[in-house]
């Protein structure tokens, strides 16, 4: 049991406080974009693992921001960030309230200018994912959400809250064929993992009727390049499944909970799925699920007089991994 104790009310008062932090560090990643994008130099931009997994000072100095912030205000809550992961700051999870920070998911698109960025704040609370808050400051999109008060997108600083989904009631999914799907390259590049997510981009999208063994011929497929905006949108409606390997809690923290208070399904790996998907713990994120780094959602489905929305997402999350391949992460 957790030593601090957390009520509702304390959640709604995390969410404000994570909500203007929010703000000011899309303002500090507005700045950032100004100065990389009216520059030619390339020396605020470092290699971590590979040439394509990148980093900038503005990550950096957004985490230091937010984390400065969160020791002001909660001193006594824990702090998982991506950057100070990656400096070798590595506290293990426990069951008392833990920040977990993504500074800037789409580190990729912020270098390009793509307006596809965000930071991700998301709350652990007694091993599990209990309030998320995401924020794209190019688009002024703010999702946020707290576990069993439901979801929401607001669309500039004035404007009301709408609750997600934003379809109501949510639209059927028949099968993956009607589907518009998120997956990401990701930075691992080796050719297992390159070749094995190819083949299985293919399947989705390839017309079995036309030479494509096993073709899905998916609507379409999209690559965000942002992990917790791939989940805002599932949330959201716009999306129908996101799935990914490879990528780490902090991508992933706070849209898990925008996404399953709006209705959406999460589930982990191959295997996780099928050891879970017949049982109990079907749809519930454990610690296992949240940091195995291998994620799929499925949006919000209604319930119809022949199919309850949770069994029609089992049935897409099971013809989705019949037709996909897993890898190991590195
Ligand atoms: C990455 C993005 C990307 C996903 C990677 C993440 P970053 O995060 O979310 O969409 O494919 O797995 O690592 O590096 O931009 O924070
Ligand atoms: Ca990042």
């Amino acid at each position: 049991m957790p030593n601090i104790k957390l009520t509702e009310n304390d959640l709604q008062s995390i969410l404000s406080f994570s909500v203007e932090l929010a703000r000011t560090s899309g303002a500090l990643i507005l700045e950032g974009s100004a100065a990389i994008q009216s520059t030619s130099s390339q020396s605020d931009i470092s290699e971590k693992n590979n040439s394509v997994d990148l980093v900038t000072e503005y990550d950096v100095r957004v985490e230091d921001l937010v984390k400065k912030s969160i020791k002001e205000k909660y001193p006594l809550f824990n702090f998982i960030g991506e950057e100070s992961y990656s400096s070798g700051n590595r506290p293990p999870l426990t069951e008392e309230p833990t920040f977990c920070v993504d500074p800037i998911d789409g580190t990729t698109n912020f270098i390009h200018g793509f307006p596809f960025v965000c930071i991700s704040l998301g709350l652990i609370y007694d091993r599990r994912p209990v309030l998320g808050v995401i924020y794209n400051p190019f688009l002024d999109q703010m999702y946020t959400g707290i576990r069993g008060q439901g979801s929401f997108l607001q669309r500039g600083a004035t404007a009301s809250r709408q609750r997600l989904p934003l379809a109501s009631p949510p639209k059927p999914l028949p099968s993956l064929s009607q589907a518009l799907i998120a997956v990401e390259w990701g930075s691992d590049r080796r050719k297992v993992t390159i070749d094995t997510k190819s083949q299985s981009f293919s399947r989705l999208a390839g017309n079995p009727a036309q030479g494509v063994e096993d073709g899905k011929m998916a609507h379409s497929l999209r690559s965000l390049g942002s992990a917790a905006l791939n989940f805002a949108l599932v949330a959201q409606g716009g999306l129908d499944i996101y799935w990914e390997i490879g990528c780490w809690p902090w991508d992933v923290c706070a849209g898990i909970v925008i996404a399953e208070e709006a209705g959406g399904l999460v589930s982990g790996s191959h295997s996780f799925f099928a050891s879970t998907s017949e049982t109990e713990r079907f749809g519930v994120v454990t610690e296992e699920l949240l940091t195995g780094r291998k994620y799929i959602v499925v949006r919000a489905i209604a319930d119809t007089s022949t199919e309850r929305g949770i069994d029609a997402q089992r049935r897409i999350i099971k013809e989705f991994y019949e037709s996909v391949q897993d890898v190991d992460t590195t």
